[in-house]
C-alpha cells in the first residue's frame, strides 16, 4: 500500500530531525579532541598519503569503515586548506575482497609517468600495502589513481607492483627524487629490521637500490619509514633524516618512533655519526611520549615550505582499549621540521601549527605567585620559559580536580624532561599510567610548550628539540595551572597562553 502524503512527511522529517541531532552532537562527546583530527565515527591508526595538491592538504589514514576495532583496513580520507581545519569525505580506497589497504603514501605525478593521467594533466597515484588474508599472508606494493582531486580511486589492473613473496614487507614512502629525476621508495621489512630503498622512472617497474639496518632499536617489527630532507635552522647544512616506526619495543612500552640523522647520496642512507639527537649516540626518539606512531611527512609542499609530519597519536599496547565512542584514533598536531646542531649535538626540531587556531591571549609574568589565575579549558596552549632557575626540579601541574593532575616537568638532577599522567584521570590499562621521560640537555633552554585538548598533552621542551605526546582522559575540561618546584619556592616564568578554537564547525 503507498504511504499517505502525510507519512511521508513525517518519515522525512524524522529523517531531518534525526540528521540534526547528529549534527549537535558530533565532535562535542566527552574526550573529542578539539584541535586534531579524529574520524567521525569508527576506528582509525596510521595517517596515511599526505600530499598538498591544487590547495589542498590531505590527510588518508587507517580506516575501519564498519566499527571501532582495527580491521576491514581502508583509506579514510579528510581534507584542510590550512591543516587544522578538516573536512571528512567517503572512503578513498576500501578493503576489496581479501585485500586490505595498508599504510602507503601518495605524490603527484605531475609529468604523467605513470601514464596514469588524463594526456596533460597531472594526477595524484597511491602506492600502499596490500594485504591478503586469510590464507598465507603476504604484503606487496600496489597502485591506485586518481584523476578527481583524490576523490575517487581506481586499482591499477596489473598490480601488484613489487612482491616478494613475504608476509611481512609493508609502509612504502614515496616521493619524487629531483636530482636523480626517478621515484624513490622506502620500505620495511618489518621481521629484518631493514629499511629498503627502490627506485623506479614511472611507479610501476622497481629497481632495489640498497638496504639500512638493523640499526638503532630492534626489539619490534620496524614499520613506517619516512626519509625527509630536513633543512638546517642554524649551525649546519641541511641532512637527511631517516625516521622508522618500532612496534612494540619502543623506550615508553609499546610503539615509539626511532630517527638517524645522516646523508642520502641517491641510493643509500648512511647515519653522520655525530653527537647527534640527543644522548644516544646517533639515533634518537621523534617522540619521547608514549603516543605517537607512524608520522609521516606531506609530499609535494610549495617549494621553500619545511617538511610537515603528522602521527597517529596512540599506541598498539591500549590503541583498541581507548574509552572513546563513536570513533576510536585520533591524529597529532602537524609539526613543521627543522635542523638544529648546537653544543649539545644535532637534533631534530618539532614546531606544532596551532598559530590561526590561538584566540584570548594573556601574558604570563610569574615572580611570587605559584598559581596561573584563572585556569584555562582545553582545548588551549601555554608558551613557558623558565629562564635559568636555580631548582633542581621544576615545572608545571595541570589539575583538572583536586585529585587529578598531570605534571610537566624539568628534573636537572636526574638529567630528564617528563610528562607524568599517573594520576590523570583514567588508566584504561595497566600500561597507561606512567612518567614518559627524555634525556635533558643543560645548555639548552629551559622552555615548554604545551598543547591540551580534551584528550591529549602535547608538550614541546628545549626549543622543541624533545616532543613529548601523551594521550589523558581526565575528570574534566577545566584546568587550574600550578607552578611547582622541589624546594616550593616559586619559580619565576614568563611566556604566553591561548585558547585554541575548535577545528569543527
Ligand atoms: C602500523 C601498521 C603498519 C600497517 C598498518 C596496518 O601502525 O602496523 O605497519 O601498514 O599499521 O593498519
Amino acid at each position: 500500500m503507498p504511504a499517505s502524503p502525510l507519512a511521508k512527511a513525517c518519515s522525512a522529517c524524522l529523517v531531518l530531525l534525526l540528521a540534526l541531532a547528529a549534527a549537535q552532537t558530533t565532535h562535542r562527546e566527552r574526550y573529542r579532541p578539539q584541535v586534531h583530527f579524529s574520524p567521525r565515527e569508527h576506528w582509525t591508526n596510521d595517517p596515511n598519503g599526505l600530499v598538498y595538491f591544487h590547495g589542498e592538504y590531505h590527510l588518508f589514514f587507517q580506516y575501519n569503515p564498519f566499527g571501532d576495532e582495527w580491521g576491514h583496513m581502508s583509506w579514510g580520507h579528510a581534507v584542510s586548506t590550512d591543516l587544522l581545519h578538516w573536512r571528512e569525505l567517503p572512503v578513498a580506497i576500501p578493503e576489496l575482497g581479501n585485500e586490505m589497504v595498508f599504510t602507503g603514501s601518495v605524490v603527484v605525478d605531475s609529468k604523467n609517468t605513470s601514464g596514469f593521467c588524463a594526456a596533460g594533466k597531472e594526477c595524484l597515484v597511491a602506492i600502499y600495502t596490500g594485504h591478503y588474508s586469510p590464507g598465507p599472508v603476504r604484503q606487496t606494493q600496489n597502485l591506485a589513481y586518481s584523476v578527481d582531486n583524490g576523490r575517487t580511486w581506481t586499482r591499477y589492473a596489473q598490480n601488484p607492483v613489487l612482491d616478494l613473496h613475504m608476509a611481512d614487507f609493508r609502509d612504502p614512502s614515496v616521493s619524487w627524487d629531483e636530482k636523480q629525476g626517478h621515484w624513490l621508495m622506502a620500505v620495511s621489512l618489518p621481521k629484518e629490521h631493514k629499511i629498503r630503498f627502490y627506485a623506479s622512472p614511472d611507479l610501476k617497474r622497481w629497481t632495489q637500490l640498497s638496504d639500512f639496518g638493523p640499526s638503532g632499536d630492534v626489539d619490534g617489527d620496524w614499520e613506517c619509514p619516512d626519509l625527509l630532507r630536513v633543512p638546517a635552522e642554524s649551525g649546519s647544512a641541511d641532512a637527511w633524516v631517516l625516521k622508522i616506526g618500532l612496534n612494540p619495543g619502543a623506550p615508553q612500552g609499546g610503539s615509539g618512533e626511532q630517527y638517524f640523522v645522516g646523508s642520502f647520496d641517491g641510493k643509500r642512507f648512511v647515519t653522520s655519526g655525530e653527537p647527534g639527537s640527543h644522548r644516544d649516540g646517533a639515533h634518537g626518539w621523534t617522540n619521547y611520549g608514549k603516543d605517537d606512531y607512524c608520522a609521516i611527512s606531506f609530499n609535494n609542499l610549495p617549494p621553500r615550505d619545511r617538511p610537515i609530519l603528522i602521527g597517529w597519536m596512540n599506541n598498539w599496547q591500549y590503541a583498541a582499549k581507548l574509552p572513546t565512542s563513536p570513533w576510536r584514533g585520533q591524529m597529532s598536531l602537524p609539526r613543521r621540521l627543522s635542523l638544529i646542531k648546537d653544543g649539545a649535538g644535532l637534533a631534530l626540531k618539532q614546531e606544532p601549527i596551532t598559530a590561526p587556531l590561538r584566540t584570548e591571549h594573556r601574558r604570563i609574568r610569574q615572580t611570587e605567585s605559584t598559581e596561573i589565575s584563572g585556569g584555562l579549558e582545553a582545548p588551549f596552549e601555554l608558551d613557558l620559559n623558565f629562564g635559568n632557575p636555580s631548582e633542581q626540579v621544576f615545572g608545571i601541574r595541570l589539575y583538572t580536580d583536586d585529585k587529578h593532575w598531570t605534571e610537566i616537568g624539568f628534573d636537572r638532577a636526574k638529567q630528564e624532561f617528563y610528562t607524568d599522567r599517573r594520576q590523570s584521570g583514567m588508566a584504561i590499562t595497566p600500561d597507561f599510567p606512567l612518567k614518559t621521560v627524555a634525556p635533558l640537555a643543560e645548555n639548552r633552554p629551559y622552555d615548554l610548550t604545551v598543547i591540551v585538548d580534551r584528550s591529549s598533552i602535547e608538550a614541546y621542551a628545549q626549543g622543541g628539540t624533545i616532543a613529548m605526546t601523551n594521550l589523558v582522559f581526565p575528570s574534566s575540561d577545566k584546568n587550574r595551572l600550578v607552578l611547582f618546584t622541589a624546594s616550593r619556592k616559586p619559580v619565576a616564568v614568563t611566556g604566553d597562553a591561548w585558547k585554541l578554537r575548535t577545528i569543527w564547525k
